[in-house]
């Protein structure tokens, strides 16, 4: 039996039917008309809305249509810090650069150390300093340091607690139960805690005085918070927070589970060095290819299972590349070997940029930190 699909922004279990989400939770499928309209303002499409990576929606339509007007939007997404940054935290990041570059707009960037501190088994103390790391990797997207402003709950919390307490004015603990799941055993910051996440929906126009148009570039999983966050907003007099949603990056090791940061077997870091990825790959990575060399040249592999080809569609930019690497797997000319090493030196190429702006990033943090 199909293992039960569970996601919320501490879970994610089984294979995720995301047709099945796009009802469940009320949002809306991408349309050709809407990409359309994107391209006329972005020139060309980031190869992840292309290939439907961002696949559903709440209001782009309307953000579009006050952006057109003359009325700007902000972008606001976050990091929960649990551990190392992994290769599917920078998905929603990546295409939040492009965002921010395409429509020159300003970003707010929550750091949830709070958060993390009530879900896992980790202090608050540790989570901090964690989340000292993941800014690094924030910062090495190469956001533009004069729009971005990036916060940690404990620090920035005289600013945002005004505003989390007349959000949670409005939200009742039987909401949270319904939407989180929690029950009488969770304790009673995690009850409280979604109103810290929705108040930097409204905080610009909080602080600029007048209401500012909210764009949310993350996955799937962190729609619950954005639910009771749109639900709220008219009663204070703000927008309602638009949405644009990724899907997950698979596990190292199968279709079936999300990437943890706190499992280094599923997931690539963004500080694991070349020697490391390559191990990690060629011993985790899922295989959708068969069993003997003479099999698979017969029979060809399975790119929709396969791991490997699975995680370049996330990052391999070029769509005639991805294709023939698609074709030649399905042929059985590519063997799964090879293909592991393609992705190998995507990833490591990748890094390699990365982990160099990532050390320059401790020279420029202050440039980017909102602090009361
Ligand atoms: P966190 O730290 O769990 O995740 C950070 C961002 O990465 C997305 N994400 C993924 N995307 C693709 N593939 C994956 N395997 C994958 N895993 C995680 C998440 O959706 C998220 O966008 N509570 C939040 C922090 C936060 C936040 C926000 C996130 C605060 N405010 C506003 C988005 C928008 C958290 O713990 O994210």
């Amino acid at each position: 039996m199909a293992e039960e699909m569970i996601i919320t922004p501490w879970e994610v279990k089984g294979k995720i039917d995301y047709d099945k989400l796009i009802k469940e939770f009320g949002t809306k499928h991408i349309t050709e008309d809407l990409l359309n309209r994107i391209k006329k303002h972005t020139k060309e499409l980031h190869y992840m809305l292309r290939r439907k990576i961002f696949f559903s929606h709440r209001d782009l339509e309307w953000i579009l249509d006050e952006y057109e007007k003359g009325n700007k939007f902000f972008l606001y997404t976050g990091r929960g810090p649990s551990g190392n940054t992994t290769l599917g935290h920078m998905i929603p990041w990546i295409f939040t650069k492009w965002l921010q570059d395409k429509f020159d707009v300003e970003l707010y960037f929550q750091i949830t150390e709070d958060e993390k501190s009530l879900v896992k088994n980790l202090s608050l103390e540790e989570t901090t300093k964690i989340a000292y790391e993941n800014i690094l990797d924030v910062i090495a997207m190469g956001f533009d340091p004069n729009k971005t402003h990036i916060f940690l709950d404990t620090e920035y919390i005289k600013t945002l607690y005004p505003l989390a307490i007349k959000i949670a004015k409005h939200i009742t603990f039987s909401t949270v139960k319904a939407v989180f799941g929690f029950d009488n055993s969770t304790n009673i910051g995690l009850s409280f805690f979604p109103s810290v996440q929705i108040a930097p929906c409204f905080l610009p126009s909080v602080m600029k005085k007048k209401n500012i148009p909210c764009l949310i570039p993350a996955s799937i999983d962190q729609d619950d918070y954005w639910r009771p966050a749109r639900d709220v907003a008219p009663k204070l007099g703000f927008y309602k927070p638009a949405q644009i949603h990724n899907k997950l990056l698979v596990s190292l090791q199968g279709p079936t589970s999300k990437m943890s940061s706190s499992d280094p077997n599923s997931a690539i870091y963004t500080t694991d060095t070349p020697q490391v990825v390559k191990e990690k790959i060629v011993k985790y990575a899922y295989s959708g290819g068969q069993s003997t060399v003479a099999e698979h040249r017969k029979k060809g592999g399975n790119p929709d299972v396969d791991v490997s080809y699975q995680w370049l569609t996330f990052f391999e930019e070029d769509d005639k590349r991805l294709n023939q690497i698609k074709e030649d797997y399905k042929s059985g000319k590519l063997l799964t070997g090879e293909l592991k090493l393609i992705l190998v030196e995507k990833i490591n190429a990748f890094l390699k940029d990365h982990q160099k702006r990532r050390e320059k990033a401790k020279d420029v943090i202050d440039k980017f930190m909102l602090r009361d």
